[in-house]
């Protein structure tokens, strides 16, 4: 098995600006340690780990980590939906809500510093404000409302009981309100993505500004694969399983 040790580590000959440069997410790990990937980010990663009294160890282990971070070739459609709910829940719900304020102050951050030459920078983050405060409310509606439903068609199911009838009629009702709200979330994004010119950044954008612009970018891909999995294989599946133990 291979194992990390600070000597053979490909990150040696870059400095922490050009790892960010190579992989954004790497950012998110530098913030976590306090290291400056930014203003002074031209120093190797072994340097400034010595100068903070950081385990370099750590900081390659997690690198490692974000590099292997995707697998695709899970296959959704044999899962269980109360699996899959956790797993959306824990994966997808979850990385929203850690990425939607660190990407906000990023972009809060940059529109104040380059606001006055990128006016379109201003829009963005009020835009992305707007998502912050409409995906909160929408993955609470899921979570406490639609997917402890599901969950109990599950249930109902694996007893061979009947269901009964939920307050809202049929899940029919709230996932055509989710739904609605995927496109609302994924209107905003798009309206970003053409504002930002498809996140193109300036010849003379500073690191933040372009770790904000791969991060905006990075929300708005993992939102499509989010939406996929509940609109395309959650939401018809929960829809079956009703009728199903209806009939
Ligand atoms: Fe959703």
């Amino acid at each position: 098995m291979f194992e990390l040790k600070s000597g053979n580590s490909e990150y040696n000959t870059q400095t922490l600006s050009e790892i960010v440069k190579n992989n954004f997410k790497a950012a998110a790990v530098f913030e976590k340690y306090n290291l400056d990937f930014c203003c002074k980010g031209n120093k190797f990663l072994s340097k400034a780990c010595e100068e903070k009294g950081i385990n370099e160890i750590e900081i390659l282990s997690e690198l490692e980590r974000i590099k292997t971070y995707q697998n695709s070739s899970i296959n959704y459609e044999e899962w269980n939906l109360d699996f899959l709910i956790d797993y959306i829940v824990n994966t997808y719900h979850s990385y929203v809500r850690k990425m939607i304020p660190v990407i906000l102050e990023h972009i809060n951050k940059v529109a104040s510093v380059h606001g006055k030459n990128h006016p379109e920078l201003t829009e963005i983050a009020r835009i992305y404000s707007v998502v912050y405060k409409d995906l909160k409310q929408h993955m609470m509606k899921e979570e406490e409302i639609l997917f402890p439903y599901i969950k109990y068609l599950v249930k109902t199911k694996g007893n061979g009981s009947k269901s009964e009838s939920p307050y809202f009629g049929t899940v029919r009702n709230p996932i055509s309100m989710m739904e609605l709200e995927h496109q609302s979330a994924g209107d905003e994004l798009f309206e970003i993505r053409n504002l930002s010119n498809n996140y193109t950044v300036p010849q003379d954008a500073c690191n933040t500004f372009r770790v904000t612009f791969q991060e905006l970018k990075e929300f708005e891909e993992d939102l499509h694969k989010h939406v996929h999995l509940e609109n395309s294989i959650l939401f018809p599946k929960s829809i079956m399983l009703e009728e199903e133990l209806k009939s």
